[in-house]
């Protein structure tokens, strides 16, 4: 503006000048004559010397300028018109010098502070979080050994935990936090998503949209395949989850602790380490990890309770979840190494498993539910290889899976495929990929599948039904259900995957995670209609072994016919942990583990016309839900039930029965958060 104003001004003035000697002058008034015309050669006496002809026509002169300061002589090309340089490369300007480390740290640091105090931002707490995190960003890309440091500052500050230090420090979470700043669109969705998930400053980004153009090798089979024939015969499957084996686990420490797992010598009550309120049982405790002498005592129970002593069962499933749930620092890659030993070769010993087909939980890793997407390349890619390594390697030793397949596993995220000689194929998948807490799940999430592992699932499944084969799915986190665990962009594309294979090729899906008996199904369309028609599949969540956090312990059979691998019924079994102080002080008898229900039993009468070898599948249960609606008392039965009926879940009402239903038929994060409360 100023530049314009004073240029305009010189123009003005020049015109007034010219406007000025245009006009005559009259004659007399004291001025000079009214016109002077200069001489037509350039008065070259003005400078001693000159770097051209100065009295030439062609070029203005260019006279020799010594500068009295400095003595320097200016040369010629500074003010030739031939020679304008493009830019001043040789007088340097300054930049501020490399800051070190810590110096990165403290401007980091004392910058995230500015922004939270910053009344510009007034009420938006999401743009300062984003903010915020692109500092950490440039901190992870310049000086990552500084932001554990930056994480456990923040923490304390803004009081985020009690023991900030053994939480996002070096030894735990701090370097995984570097790396997802450094890789992770902070600015972005990725951003967003954070500081959703984890500080509920910025509100739940949409779902990204789908571009399954491509994503599909074949469009779904129109008309279906004909349905496999039933053979009347039926397979025993034992479905086990979250054995979370406590190998610390103490005798008459506080079991009813103040902090973090309880039934440990370093959890106390308010009244401190003298003053034990409630002193850990042998066998267990609603707030505390399974105690050896509970799982090997399951683990007796189950022959006997489901029959198969003698027979032994088809195939067990493990759902997931091995490790104790310790603080972050309490935890290391050996101590998980140690418990997926020592679990799968107790089950191993102490059951006629038949092969068990296993599944990483978000426990089974170090730390607790952090994967890393392949796609970080080198080191940073292959970091939580070793895990996927010694899974692989035990569930071949046991003989559950083959060498191929294990090495599929191995590069894989311990992910697989088995191919039965029984026309069944159970593909296992690692679902901390669309786990709220792995923190590399914030690295590129609008992707929808960072890691590959749906494009996994998705070509295992193509080639199950190019075979005329049909599939279990086996995972650990439910894609639906709960709002806290499942990501929208990852679930809403395994619920497109489910819908483009279901009915003719997916007989089950079977999830662990919740410590709850519960139950997903899954429609056509996302969902848009759900009725009897588009009922499609079923995800069943089968119950934990561990009474954290007060539950009864528990595990399930199914019976599944042998031709068309429908389940047909399942049987839970459960143990009253509230009766088990009472087993203190003698050894004639443990814990009894007790029939709880047969689903076809207890829901049954309400579906009528179902055959008795008709399968529970997703339009049984669609119909069960729909009874629900009518007969709240079904949704109460069912609620008891996912907690194995512990005397320490309240009962189901109000609002918790229409949640109820809305959560089994929201199958993926994006419905539950569409559809319900
Ligand atoms: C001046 O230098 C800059 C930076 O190197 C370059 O991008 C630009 O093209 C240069 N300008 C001229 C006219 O040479
Ligand atoms: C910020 O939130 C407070 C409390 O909800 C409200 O009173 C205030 O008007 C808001 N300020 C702005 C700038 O939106
Ligand atoms: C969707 O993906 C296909 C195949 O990758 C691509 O050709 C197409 O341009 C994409 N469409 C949109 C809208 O991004
Ligand atoms: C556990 O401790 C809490 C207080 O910390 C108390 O309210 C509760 O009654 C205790 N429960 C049992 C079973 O002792
Ligand atoms: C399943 O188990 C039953 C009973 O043990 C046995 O007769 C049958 O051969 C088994 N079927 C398969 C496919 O393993
Ligand atoms: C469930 O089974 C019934 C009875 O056999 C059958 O009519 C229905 O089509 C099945 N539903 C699905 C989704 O497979
Ligand atoms: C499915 O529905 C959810 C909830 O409305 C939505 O967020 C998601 O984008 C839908 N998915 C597809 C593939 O249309």
């Amino acid at each position: 503006m100023l530049m314009t104003a004073m240029f305009l001004q010189s123009i003005l003035t020049l015109l007034s000048i010219a406007n000025l000697v245009l006009t005559e002058s009259s004659a007399g008034n004291g001025l000079g004559p009214t016109a002077y015309t200069i001489s037509g050669t350039f008065p070259t006496s003005i400078y001693e010397s000159y770097y051209n002809d100065p009295t030439a026509t062609t070029a203005q002169p260019q006279p020799v300028i010594t500068d009295p300061v400095t003595h320097e002589v200016y040369p010629y090309w500074l003010t030739d018109p031939e020679t304008i340089p493009g830019n001043d490369t040789w007088e340097p300007h300054l930049l501020p010098p490399v800051a070190s480390p810590s110096q990165l740290l403290e401007t980091a640091y004392a910058q995230i502070l500015s922004i939270v105090a910053n009344p510009v931002f007034g009420n938006d707490t999401c743009t300062r979080c984003q903010a915020a995190l692109e500092i950490a960003k440039f901190l992870a890309l310049t000086a990552p050994q500084q932001v554990p440091a930056l994480a456990v500052r923040l923490c304390e500050h803004f009081e985020a935990s009690s023991d900030c230090g053994s939480q996002y420090g070096e030894y735990t979470l701090g370097p995984t936090v570097a790396q997802v700043a450094a890789y992770a669109d902070t600015g972005g969705y990725d951003g967003q998503m954070i500081c959703s998930v984890f500080a509920s400053l910025c509100p739940l980004a949409p779902t990204s949209p789908l571009n399954l153009t491509g994503w599909f090798a074949k469009p779904k089979p129109d008309p279906l395949p004909p349905p496999r024939q039933a053979t009347g015969q039926r397979l025993k499957v034992l479905h086990l989850s979250d054995f979370h084996i406590d190998p610390r686990y103490a005798i008459s420490a506080e079991a009813n602790c103040s902090t973090s797992l309880c039934c440990r010598y370093n959890n106390y009550g308010e009244g401190g380490p003298d003053h034990i309120a409630f002193p850990a049982p042998r066998y267990g405790a609603f707030l505390c990890d399974t105690p050896y002498p509970l799982a090997v005592g399951a683990l007796q129970a189950i022959p006997v309770l489901a029959g198969t002593e003698d027979t032994g069962f088809n195939f067990t499933l493990y759902t997931g979840d091995l490790v104790s749930h310790d603080p972050f620092n309490e935890l290391s890659a050996e101590y998980t190494l140690y418990t997926e030993t020592m679990v799968f070769d107790l089950i191993k010993r102490l059951v006629k498993t038949g092969p068990v087909y296993a599944v990483q939980g978000n426990h089974d890793t170090y730390m607790t539910a952090q994967n890393a997407p392949y796609n970080l390349g080198g080191e940073m890619g292959e970091q939580f290889n070793w895990n996927y390594d010694h899974l692989a390697a035990l569930w071949e030793l046991e003989d559950w899976i083959s060498p191929e397949t294990a090495q599929q596993a191995r590069t894989h995220y311990a992910a697989y495929t088995v191919q039965r000689q029984d026309g069944l194929r159970i593909i296992s998948i690692n679902t901390d990929f669309w786990y709220t807490q792995n923190a590399y799940n914030y690295i590129n999430l609008a992707s929808s599948d960072n890691s590959g592992m749906m494009r996994f699932l998705t070509d295992e499944l193509q080639d199950a039904e190019d075979a005329g084969d049909r599939v279990w799915i086996i995972g650990h986190v439910p894609s639906g259900y709960s709002k806290t665990d499942p990501l929208q962009n990852p679930t809403n594309l395994f619920y497109q995957i489910v819908d483009r294979f279901s009915p003719h090729v997916i007989a089950g899906i079977f999830w662990g995670h919740t410590h709850e008996d519960q139950l997903n199904i899954f429609y056509a369309n996302n969902a848009t209609v759900m009725n009897t028609n588009t009922a499609q599949a079923v995800a069943w969540i089968g119950p934990s072994v561990t009474p954290l956090t007060n539950y009864n312990s528990g595990f399930r059979v199914y019976e599944v016919d042998s031709g068309t691998f429908e389940v047909l019924d399942s049987y839970t079994w459960f143990a009253d942990v509230n009766s088990f102080p009472e087993l203190d002080g003698q050894t004639e008898f443990g814990p009894t583990y007790e029939f709880e229900y047969s689903a076809r039993t207890t829901y049954g009468p309400n579906v009528p016309g179902w055959g008795p070898d008709d399968p529970l599948n997703a339009t049984w249960w669609h119909l069960v839900t729909e009874a629900m609606e009518s007969d709240s008392s079904l949704v109460e039965t069912f609620y008891s039930y996912a907690s194995k009926g512990s005397i320490r879940i309240a009962p189901c009402t109000g609002e918790c029965i229409p949640a109820t239903i809305c959560s089994i038929r929201s199958a993926s994060a994006s419905l539950l958060f569409q559809n319900c409360l």
